[in-house]
């Protein structure tokens, strides 16, 4: 159960909350996003009712994304009936930390066991630049209120080239000689707007490591190079925490990709990258019984594409707010 056509196990889903974001980060999304109306999102039960058939079709990992996913009233209470959902092992949550300071710890209780925070730099002024908000306290506010609620916890970095590709990555990677926590460097992705941006500032990963070894002195290899999750994994010398590299371009991980994802308004896309999806909200809306959504399911999954075709120049139409993290 759960494997597709090229033998890849598929037990990880995504599921976007929603499309909202309070930042825009300048590789994410402009700045007069329009946003869907709340009608046409997955409500509550509508989620919970497909997490539980992908729990029975052998799905064990969930993670919820956005946008930002802490926007979206209720979610803690959505988060329990998740974690009470038979199937489901791991729960983790993608965000970029603004509301944790008031919703860690519930989020810990409900059943959040993993978070990653995005945080592109240490410096304040070039987090407003990146991002549009001058947060960067709010976001370290919650990154210690996820530590203290007991929260596994990975800093997503996105790096671009003029902005944080120098001093910011070594001053990122420093975090790790202190904290038990893991720095994972994202290759920029060519998505919705940011396909031009992205040929311009995209910096590969040989080149990141030799910037952040220049600066923190050498790191080691771990997991003998096997990825862990969609990262390969290093740690300086001496280091509590460690590095990981997500180099979806430079080095795509499709061979092995174990992923499906939701977007907000139901569509199921099998790729992060390309654009096919099963559109699941009007089979939901229609009365459409368990074992039809599983079916269908379980054909998507069969048929999810070999890889993202970005050496083809193919590029998905929607950016990553859209689609989910
Ligand atoms: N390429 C790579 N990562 C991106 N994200 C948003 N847009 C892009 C892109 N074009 C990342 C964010 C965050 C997660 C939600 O997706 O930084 O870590
Ligand atoms: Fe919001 Fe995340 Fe996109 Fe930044 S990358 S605008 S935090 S959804």
């Amino acid at each position: 159960m759960g494997f597709d056509r090229f033998n890849r196990d598929i037990h990880y889903l995504r599921i976007s909350l929603t499309d909202m974001c309070n930042l825009r980060c300048l590789y994410c999304m402009p700045e007069d996003m329009p946003f869907r109306t709340p009608d046409t999102l997955l409500q509550d039960d509508e989620i919970h009712r497909l997490v539980r058939i992908f729990a029975r079709l052998g799905f064990n990992k969930f993670r919820l994304t956005g946008g930002e996913p802490t926007l979206r009233s209720g979610i803690v209470n959505l988060v329990q009936r998740m974690a009470d959902t038979p199937g489901v092992k791991v729960l983790a949550l993608t965000t970029n930390g603004l509301t944790l300071n008031r919703l860690a710890h519930p989020l810990k209780e409900a059943g959040i066991q993993r978070i990653n925070i995005s945080i592109d730099t240490l410096d304040p002024e070039k987090y407003r630049r990146l991002t549009g908000r001058d947060a960067l306290d709010t976001v370290w506010a919650g990154i210690r209120a996820a530590e203290a609620a007991g929260l596994e916890i990975k800093l997503n970095t996105v790096v671009i080239r003029g902005y944080n590709d120098r001093e910011d990555a070594v001053d990122l990677a420093r975090l790790t000689q202190e904290h038990d926590w893991q720095i994972r460097y994202i290759e920029v992705m060519p998505m919705g707007h940011v396909v031009d941006f992205q040929k311009q500032h995209m910096v590969t990963e040989s080149e990141l490591r030799s910037t952040i070894s220049a600066g923190l002195g050498p790191m080691d290899i771990l997991h003998e190079g096997r990825l862990d999750g969609e990262a390969r994994v290093y740690r300086l010398r001496g280091a509590r925490g460690t590095l990981g590299f997500i180099s979806a371009v430079s080095q795509p991980f499709c061979s092995g990709c174990n992923r499906a994802r939701l977007t907000a308004d139901g569509r199921l896309l099998m790729c992060l990258l390309r654009d096919h999806e099963l559109n699941l909200m009007p089979l939901l809306r229609n009365g459409a019984t368990d074992g039809d959504l599983a079916d269908r399911i379980e054909k998507a999954v069969w048929l999810k594409p070999w890889g993202h075709g970005l050496s083809e120049d193919i590029h998905p139409r929607r950016n990553m707010s859209e689609v989910g993290g």
